[in-house]
């Protein structure tokens, strides 16, 4: 059979994520890999989930085991409300939650239930591939709109909205990541949250905003980073969260939050795409949020991770020519690398990874693959400060040989 003729118009369509591919050199022995938004193993919450789960009962742990609600597992589901009015000051009048296997299924889900072919979804750019990926696998259209140091380019935001309503096109959505955005490491000002909220309101854009690494902040406080969708209820904005950067990725947890016909559909769809999220998960999930440990396993991580992103912009500084330039980012995983002009992504990375050295090119992130060569993503959160200097050394020795040829 010849399989690549009877693929769908939607199978078509699907990339393969550059970052998974990487993933098979990361793993392999003896490759640093600054590839990967992969969480800090070492500091997974390994003793306190063992402590939870030694606690059940039988009944409990019976339940656990047992399928769940399509919506997600009750508790879970208030514990995070709880969440999210009192630290991101949400307000959740007409809203609803839903369970999601990742943050990634929430951008499917939604994509599922939104998008038709050719619909135009607005994104930054660089953006996020696997939700590029789950655009693109739903036959959208993608429209960059350049990303800044702080954010988003507004004005370009606007305009290209009202250039697509001159030819009676209207995106679908907007996505955006306002917390150290993956992979630019920026981080959207509150000026600019503030319009962004006023663009949705104005031209009832909805807006999509993934935050996954939003808790992970290395300056300032909380209020400094609050959602988008906690400046009103008169906008459409569609809020997605992830418990994989701040508890683990192995539980695929996630949820979305909005508006709560948007949500019983993202509900229906889920249906027939897994039917409902790990119970396991969410039982601990929901214990491990009831028990309080999570407020003090996130202040230890935002350390962790602020002294790993330190020593990396240290090596940087110490090793990079001074051509290469980089975002310094307030939270997150993610530092992202415009290179000396004439120094490819691609071929750099094929250098490097002569010596064992990973990291992923832009081309995974842009619309346009010219301007994705030009830039590298490096991710701090899972390597040693060893890794770091010696992973940092070798990229720049490379840099300044393709520099020097
Ligand atoms: C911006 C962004 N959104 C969503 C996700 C998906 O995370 P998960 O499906 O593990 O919750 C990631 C993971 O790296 C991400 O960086």
């Amino acid at each position: 059979m010849e399989y690549q003729n009877i693929f769908s118009d939607s199978a078509s369509k699907m990339k393969a994520s550059k970052i998974r591919e990487l993933m098979k050199y990361a793993s392999m022995p003896g490759v640093i890999s600054f590839g990967g938004g992969s969480p800090d193993p070492l500091n997974f919450p390994f003793a306190e989930v063992k402590d939870i789960i030694n606690k059940w009962d039988d009944k409990k742990a019976g339940a656990a085991m047992q399928y769940g609600g399509t919506e997600g597992y009750p508790p879970l589901i208030e514990k995070i409300a709880e969440r999210m009015k009192d630290k991101k000051n949400i307000d959740l009048t007409g809203q609803k939650i839903q369970i999601t296997t990742g943050g990634q299924q929430g951008v499917f889900l939604l994509s599922k239930i939104l998008l038709n072919p050719d619909d135009i979804v607005l994104v930054e750019e660089p953006s996020f591939i696997g939700a590029m990926a789950s655009f693109l696998s739903h036959q959208a259209r993608l429209v960059g709109v350049p990303l800044k140091n702080d954010g988003v380019d507004c004005e370009a935001l606007e305009q290209t909205v009202i250039d697509l309503a001159k030819s009676n096109k209207k995106p679908k959505f907007f996505y955006t990541i306002p917390n150290f955005q993956n992979p630019g490491g920026s981080t959207l000002s509150m000026e600019k949250r503030k319009k962004i909220y006023e663009i949705s309101k104005k031209y009832d854009l909805i807006v999509l905003e993934d935050d996954p690494y939003g808790d992970l902040y290395f300056n300032g406080e909380e209020k400094d980073y609050l959602p988008i969708k906690s400046l009103g209820a008169d906008a459409p904005i569609v809020y997605m969260g992830s418990f994989s950067k701040i508890l683990c990725p192995g539980f695929r947890l996630g949820w979305l939050l909005g508006d709560g016909a948007l949500i019983d559909k993202a509900a229906l769809a889920k249906q027939s795409v897994d039917a409902c999220s790990t119970s396991f998960g969410q039982f601990v999930a929901y214990d491990y949020l009831a028990s309080g440990a999570i407020d003090g396993y996130l202040s230890k991580m935002r350390s962790v991770y602020r002294a790993k992103k330190d020593f990396m912009i240290e090596a940087i500084r110490k090793y990079f020519p001074k051509e290469a330039r980089y975002t310094e980012p307030n939270g997150g995983f993610f530092i992202y690398v415009d290179l000396p002009e004439g120094v490819s992504g691609e071929a750099l990375f094929k250098k490097t990874m002569e010596k064992k050295i990973a990291f992923v090119t832009g081309e995974a992130f842009h619309i346009d693959p010219v301007e994705g060569d030009k830039h590298i993503r490096l991710s701090f959160s899972n390597s040693s400060k060893e890794e770091i200097e010696k992973g940092i050394a070798v990229i720049a020795e490379e840099m300044n040989n393709a520099l020097n040829n």
